[in-house]
């Protein structure tokens, strides 16, 4: 894969590293253009003119721009993935790269789902694939207030939970996974480094501790943690992962913590973090790959995108995916 280019509206120096990194710059609009040559960007044309060089664009905008360009690729006949802030209706595919990865293939408009959702929908890929049957999932989503970036945003000193019902995160699942019988809740925290969520599940049958965790241990993009090896925290699941010198502070992986994992008859628990900012990116990846038909089979791409970023297991079974 090579990348085209990069668009952008900000005359930041952000996107100025961009251009330190040689990436080709376009203006998205032409009423940014003026502003980011201003700021001694160099660009390479609008939008438009990176569009004729791509054979796929990965529409990362704020909600509501993504829509309107939408239609522009539409017209434009070039393929598109849009990200989790959108409406599944926008694309009417929605996709994570563990559970639906041959639905994806040749498709023209994909939406990889949200950072919590594509976390839910590795777990409960995990969980399938313990071959033990799913009676009920019930998720608490602990949400990070923003990225670190985002300084003007909140809560500072507050927890805001879901009120009226529900969240939106397992109905947001079951248009990757239609058939699982999943509900959640969720509360944003003054927090700013991941997302933690706390799931308990109800099986058909009584289930054992260690087939969970063998379950876990051989999907990829899972990688479990423990609390008795110091990593008590969110914080400390980040710094390993800074520590591993991951670009960025990069964590793909789901980490559920080992010593979350807890089983009573037919009921389990489980705990684990997401970092919000890094975990959709593999699954970027593969969509590009299943939409290009690049590769037909998702454990290979999965591997492959695995590898290359850096995250690939040899103890996880990439092979029945
Ligand atoms: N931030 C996260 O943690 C996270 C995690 C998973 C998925 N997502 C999804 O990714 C998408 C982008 O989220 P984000 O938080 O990175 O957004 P963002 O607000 O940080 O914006 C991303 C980029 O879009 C640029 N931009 C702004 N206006 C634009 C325009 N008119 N045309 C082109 N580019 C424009 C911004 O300058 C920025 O570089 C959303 O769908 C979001 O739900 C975000």
């Amino acid at each position: 894969m090579e990348l085209a280019g990069v668009a952008d509206v900000a005359a930041t120096s952000l996107v100025n590293v961009a251009q330190k990194r040689s990436y080709a710059i376009f203006a998205a609009n032409d009423d940014a253009a003026d502003a980011m040559r201003k700021a001694g960007l160099t660009l390479a044309g609008n939008l438009t003119d990176g569009l004729r060089s791509a054979d796929l664009v990965v529409d990362t905008s704020p909600k509501g721009i993504t829509a309107r360009n939408a239609e522009m690729y539409r017209s434009l006949n070039v393929p598109f993935i849009v990200n989790g802030g959108e409406e599944h209706e926008l694309t009417g595919h929605s996709f994570s790269a563990l559970a639906n990865y041959r639905e994806t293939l040749s498709k023209q408009a994909v939406r990889v789902v949200s950072c919590n959702t594509t976390a839910l929908c590795r777990v409960v890929t995990a969980l399938k694939r313990s071959s033990v049957g799913i009676a009920d999932i019930f998720a608490t989503i602990i949400r990070r207030a923003a990225d670190p970036v985002r300084t003007k945003s909140g809560p500072v000193n507050a927890i805001v939970p879901v009120l009226g019902g529900l969240s939106h995160h397992a109905p947001d699942v079951l248009t990757v996974i239609p058939d699982i019988p999943i509900a959640s809740l969720a509360a944003v925290v003054s927090s700013t480094l991941s997302h933690v969520h706390m799931v308990r599940i109800q099986f058909k049958a009584p289930v054992d501790r260690d087939t969970l965790l063998r379950s876990f241990k051989s999907t990829p993009r899972i990688v479990l943690v423990s609390g008795e090896r110091g990593i008590v925290d969110n914080a400390h699941v980040l710094e390993l992962h800074r520590d591993l010198l991951r670009p960025r502070g990069d964590m793909w992986e789901v980490a559920i913590w080992e010593d979350s994992v807890y089983v009573e008859g037919n009921m389990a628990v489980l705990s684990y973090c997401v970092h919000m900012e890094s975990i959709a990116v593999p699954e970027n990846v593969d969509a590009i790959r299943a939409m290009l038909e690049l590769e037909r089979d998702p454990g290979i791409s999965i591997r492959r995108t695995d590898e290359a970023l850096g995250c690939y297991r040899e103890d996880a079974d990439y092979g029945s995916l």
